[in-house]
């Protein structure tokens, strides 16, 4: 049917939200009753729509929805609970009972669930434009390259390609780096690393049990001892290098930050070597560690204490708390280490499925030209327009200073808990080490009193809440702590 068919009221031009409903637009192949029905609750009945699963309530719902989910859903996950709705840090299961979201969608949701602002950001987009193929491009992806350029740090020659998630901004870095080509035939990543789940993007991966299955992969990849500096030298000193990939927190190999003075030491190394620093921030960026991307974060660009080098502390991006300035786009962006590729996604939509591959500079975006890689999707405007929302409120309600200034209390506090070992990570990715190997067993109960976070290793409980949490939120979980980590020993034997 021609475009030209379909008349658009003043409201539905302008793009507003509901249009179809409220002025009673006839779209073609829709019935004309959608919407015209109401629900017991006021809210609209949709024709032909199957009975959601939260239609039913109380304490039967949880279980029959769950049922439903294994009798439809590829069995490669095991979810807990079947959620239904969310504000702010708080969730609520089909059966009404409510959480602390304390895992944030496994640091997706920076900005809590259903922030007004991002909703209609979403909404006003929707009704607008949502896709249109990468033969054209839009407004909203201009303006997120452009702030993706800017919070990131990159020079005049950076470049930005929008994917969809993090394993695919990962794989188009890996193909750049690839494309280097002549004798940098090697990549070099950590033990431990996480990079993604498809095949480009597992080879980087090093958890054996997700690679086996695969193996062996074409990549060119070797994996060093975390956080060592001389095993990364040694390496150098081999040559043929292409590029290093680092998380400066490594989130699933259980919060587990690298030591001072290794990314100084790995851009010092890269760059005397010719080869690419590719900074993997997907599930630490996005104001998350309390600066927009964890390279900015003094505590892990400076050098070793001692080391004699200047710049200990990046000027201008001083420690956390001290620099309330630190969340507008350009400050610290320049600071510290500055990588020459960086990945983003998780935080970046605030919720809706985004990622992002940052060539730093001229010679990173060099490496891939017109027709090198692609994507449907990515880089829509209703995904960018979602990013380009989440950026805005971040940087509006000052969410990295919030995360740096309530994530260093919050950890001070965990570490005084009785059974805690020690507390990991920095602003809003947490890392708590239990004396015990029994942090499966503790997120089950902490999801039973109300918390919801995970066990990434055996003896580590993950927190990655909305950057908006609350210090009376992290309070209650505090106070809870102590309770949740009195697992009985037989527990113990059983989740090890
Ligand atoms: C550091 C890192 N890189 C890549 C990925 C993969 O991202 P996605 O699950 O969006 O594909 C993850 C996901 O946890 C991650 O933590």
């Amino acid at each position: 049917m021609p475009t030209g068919d379909v008349s658009l009221p003043p409201a539905a031009a302008a793009g507003t939200v509901g249009m179809a409903r409220d002025a009673g637009v006839v779209w073609p192949g829709v019935a004309p009753s959608v919407g015209a029905e109401s629900g017991p609750d006021g809210g609209v009945v949709w024709p032909g729509a199957a009975p959601s699963v939260g239609a039913e309530s109380g304490p039967g719902a949880a279980a029959a929805a769950l049922a439903r989910y294994r009798r439809a859903a590829l069995g490669v996950f095991q979810p807990s609970l079947v959620l239904a709705s969310g504000e702010g840090a708080l969730v609520r299961d089909v059966a009404g009972r409510e959480y602390l979201d304390l895992l944030g969608g496994i640091a997706v949701n920076v900005l809590g669930h259903a922030h007004p602002a991002w909703v209609d950001a979403v909404a006003r987009q929707a009704g607008r434009l949502a896709h249109v193929s990468n033969f054209y491009a839009t407004e909203p992806q201009i303006e997120l390259a452009a702030r993706l350029l800017t919070i990131t740090g990159a020079d005049g020659g950076g470049r930005v390609f929008l994917a969809n998630s993090g394993t695919e901004a990962n794989e188009a870095a890996l193909k750049a780096v690839l494309r280097l080509g002549g004798s940098r035939h090697r990549i070099l990543a950590l033990e431990g690393a996480f990079h993604g789940r498809t095949l480009g993007a597992l080879s980087l991966t090093a958890k054996e049990s997700y690679r086996k299955p695969y193996d062996p992969f074409t990549g060119p990849v070797e994996f060093l001892p975390h956080g060592d500096l001389a095993a990364l030298t040694a390496a150098f000193a081999e040559g043929g290098l292409a590029a290093l990939v680092l998380e400066v927190i490594q989130g699933e190999a259980g919060v587990r930050p690298l030591p001072p003075g290794y990314l100084a030491a790995a851009r010092r190394l890269t760059e005397q070597h010719g080869a690419l620093l590719w900074i993997d921030e997907v599930q630490t960026g996005i104001g998350r560690t309390g600066y927009w991307m964890a390279y900015q974060d003094p505590a892990f660009a400076g050098e070793p204490a001692g080391s004699g080098r200047a710049g200990d502390s990046p000027a201008g991006c001083g420690p956390a708390g001290d620099s309330p300035a630190g969340d507008s786009a350009a400050a610290c962006a320049n600071a510290g280490v500055l990588p020459d590729i960086v990945t983003l996604a998780k935080g970046l939509g605030g919720g809706f499925p985004i990622g992002a591959m940052v060539a730093m500079n001229q010679r990173a975006a060099g490496l891939l030209q017109v027709g090198d890689h692609g994507t449907t999707f990515g880089g829509n405007p209703l995904a960018s327009a979602a990013a380009l929302a989440t950026l805005d409120i971040i940087e509006r309600g000052h969410l990295t200073a919030h995360a740096r200034e309530l994530g260093a209390r919050w950890r001070a506090e965990l570490a005084k808990v009785d059974g805690v070992r020690a507390v990991r990570g920095a602003g809003l990715l947490v890392g708590i080490v239990l004396e015990e190997p029994n942090a499966p067993a503790v997120v089950r109960r902490a999801q039973a009193a109300g918390f919801l976070l995970n066990a990434p290793t055996p003896d580590v409980l993950r927190l990655a809440p909305p950057l908006i949490l609350s210090q009376d939120q992290a309070d209650r979980f505090t106070a809870a702590l102590g309770g949740l980590l009195k697992v009985d020993p037989l527990q113990v034997e059983g989740n090890r």
